[in-house]
Formats: structure tokens, C-alpha cells, sequence
């Protein structure tokens, strides 16, 4: 059986687990710094795995020998935000996290590729990129396919379709610079902006923009964790599979939309071994001015990540 490591077994990590091994996808290792957590979750979820008819082994712990032989590897370690905060004000207390999950990881699992989940995801990602110092096709982050399936059920229910039949797009940043994009969100082929009427649409964005956050003050603790695990456990597949799948993902730009060394959500060809290629869409010029927007934004805090690393 094949091999999958989740960091993190919290909310989202667990949950990323469940999903895979009930899948039968793969076998589960889901570490944790609280090794009884993880140890706790793993055997919950396998004891879950008859009914699911699936084979799968789910071992948890805090030790990293738990990763050797993953193919693919998922971050979700670190603090999830609390209401009133924004995911940028995650940056400081996950960046140390997130460095020691990564070299760790990395070390035990040298082949793998590395989907990152921990926000804020798009500066979390070039982290993650910094500290292996892999090719950039194997480490990227996940949130375009979590803010695009906001969009496409909301566009769903609007419109009247089922939720399938929206194929959402959604670039920039996992946080204030996120670019839903009507013009390239399709409901059965026909654009988001010919179905409703601008204000409506310009609502639909704005709650997408804001998914995240109308879900943490809900939870009052805590950050969403159904659908973002459904979509960290839908790109793990993509690879193990290698599918091929168009998904956006936040990624190392290298002169694509005309941005180079700035990590953000795109569309990307996922497959065996990480992204295979970026997928340029015909934006507008105002589309590619808030994309330039959103990466002027994620520049500027990876520029403080730098100093951080600099100086540490
Ligand atoms: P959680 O608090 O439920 O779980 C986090 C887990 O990380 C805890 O079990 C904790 O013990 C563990 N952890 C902390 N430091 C660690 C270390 N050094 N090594 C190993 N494990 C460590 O949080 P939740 O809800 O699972 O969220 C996790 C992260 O994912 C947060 O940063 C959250 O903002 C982010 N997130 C990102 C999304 C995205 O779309 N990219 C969507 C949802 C959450
Ligand atoms: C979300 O969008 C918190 O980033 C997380 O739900």
C-alpha cells in the first residue's frame, strides 16, 4: 500500500486522515508534537476502517520515522485562527512551526511532495519551499480548491444547479487578496457574470472572500476543517493517481501572469511528483492587476519570512 503522512493532528489533520484511509487511498501516518493525539486519532479512524471496507493502517505519533516511504506528505501543524484574527496574524507563532514540521518531514520523507494546509497558507507554502530547498514543483499549498468549492456551492444554491456543475475559479492569495473570478466560473459551461446581475455576483465574491472567516465566528474556536480536509484528501489523490487534475494551488511563480519568485494560488496540472505546469487564463487587464496586487502583498511578507530566516 501506498503512503501518505499528515503533520498536524488536529481539526484539520485528522480529518485529512479519515478521508484517506476510509478511501482506501493509502496507508496514514498522522504525527503530532502531542504523540498521545495523534496515537488517540489514528486509532479512532482505524477502528472505522471495517465498516468503510477499507485496508488501510492509520499509525499516529510524534515520531518522524513514522513519515519514511511517503509519497506525499500534508502540513496542517500549527494554530488555527481564533475570531477577530486575520490568517496573517498566524505568520509569526506558525512560521516556527512550520519550519520544524518541514525540516523533519523532509528529512524522513526526501521524495515526497509537500501539500501545505497551515495559514497563512501562501507565505506557509514559501516556508515550506525555503526550507527544503526542493524543485518548486514538489511543495505547494492548498486553498484555491477550498475558496473555489465556497464559490461554486454558493453560486450553486444561487442559481438554481447542482453544485457539480460549477467549475469555480479562484487566484491570489488565501486572504485578503483572494480574486474570485466571475468571468471563468462557469454553471454548466455559461460565465458566473451572464446568469446574475453584478450586484449579486460582487455579493457571491465577497462571501468567498469572507468563507473562512463567517465559519470561524461561527465555531467560535477553531477554523473550518469538512471541506478543507475534503480538499487537501482530493489533491493527495490527484498525485497518488496522477491525474492530471486542473486545480488551483498556491505555487512558485517563475514568469507566469508575469510574476516571478512570489508564491500564490494559480491554476496548476497536478499529478505524479507535485504541479506539472501553470495554466495561464486570458485575464483582463484589471483581472492581472489584482492578481499583481496580491502578489505585491504575499511579496512583502515573504520578504519579512526572509529576514526571519536571516536572522534565526
Ligand atoms: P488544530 O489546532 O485543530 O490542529 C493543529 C495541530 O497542530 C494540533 O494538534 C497541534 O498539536 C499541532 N501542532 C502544533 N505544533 C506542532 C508541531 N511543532 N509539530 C507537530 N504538530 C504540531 O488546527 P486546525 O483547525 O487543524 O488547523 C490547522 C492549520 O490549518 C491552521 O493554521 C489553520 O489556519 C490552517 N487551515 C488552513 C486552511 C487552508 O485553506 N489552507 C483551511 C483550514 C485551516
Ligand atoms: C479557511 O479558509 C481558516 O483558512 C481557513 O477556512
Amino acid at each position: 500500500m501506498r503512503k501518505v503522512t499528515v503533520v498536524g493532528a488536529g481539526m484539520v489533520g485528522s480529518t485529512v486522515a479519515m478521508r484517506i484511509a476510509e478511501s482506501g487511498l493509502a496507508d496514514v501516518a498522522l504525527i503530532d508534537i502531542q504523540g498521545d493525539l495523534a496515537r488517540g486519532k489514528a486509532l479512532d479512524i482505524s477502528q472505522a476502517l471495517p465498516l468503510a471496507g477499507s485496508s488501510s493502517s492509520v499509525e499516529g505519533g510524534e515520531d518522524y520515522r513514522l513519515a519514511e516511504g511517503s509519497e506525499v506528505v500534508v502540513v496542517t501543524a500549527g494554530f488555527p485562527r481564533q475570531p477577530g484574527m486575520s490568517r496573517a496574524d498566524l505568520m509569526g507563532r506558525n512560521a516556527e512551526v512550520v519550519r520544524k514540521v518541514v525540516e523533519s518531514a523532509a528529512a524522513a520523507a526526501p521524495e515526497s511532495v509537500i501539500i501545505m494546509v497551515t495559514n497563512p497558507l501562501d507565505e506557509m507554502s514559501y516556508l515550506a519551499w525555503r526550507v527544503t530547498g526542493w524543485d518548486r514543483h514538489r511543495v505547494m499549498g492548498m486553498a484555491g480548491l477550498l475558496d473555489g468549492s465556497r464559490l461554486a456551492f454558493l453560486a450553486a444554491r444561487e442559481v438554481g444547479a447542482h453544485p457539480a456543475q460549477v467549475q469555480p475559479t479562484v487566484l491570489g492569495s488565501h486572504g485578503e487578496a483572494m480574486l474570485p473570478l466571475p468571468r471563468f466560473t462557469t454553471v454548466a459551461g455559461v460565465p458566473l457574470d451572464q446568469l446574475l446581475p453584478p450586484r449579486k455576483v460582487q455579493e457571491l465574491c465577497e462571501r468567498t472572500r469572507e468563507g473562512g472567516a463567517e465559519i470561524v465566528s461561527l465555531l467560535k474556536t477553531g477554523s473550518a476543517y469538512y471541506a478543507p480536509s475534503a480538499c487537501a484528501a482530493r489533491m493527495v489523490e490527484a498525485v497518488l493517481r496522477d491525474e492530471e487534475y486542473l486545480v488551483t494551488a498556491s505555487v512558485l511563480l517563475d514568469g507566469e501572469y508575469g510574476l516571478k519568485g512570489v508564491f500564490m494560488g494559480v491554476p496548476v496540472v497536478l499529478g505524479a511528483g507535485g504541479w506539472k505546469r501553470v495554466v495561464e487564463l486570458p485575464l483582463n487587464g484589471e483581472e492581472l492587476r489584482a492578481l499583481e496586487e496580491c502578489a505585491r502583498l504575499i511579496g512583502g511578507r515573504m520578504e519579512e519570512l526572509d529576514g526571519w530566516l536571516a536572522r534565526s
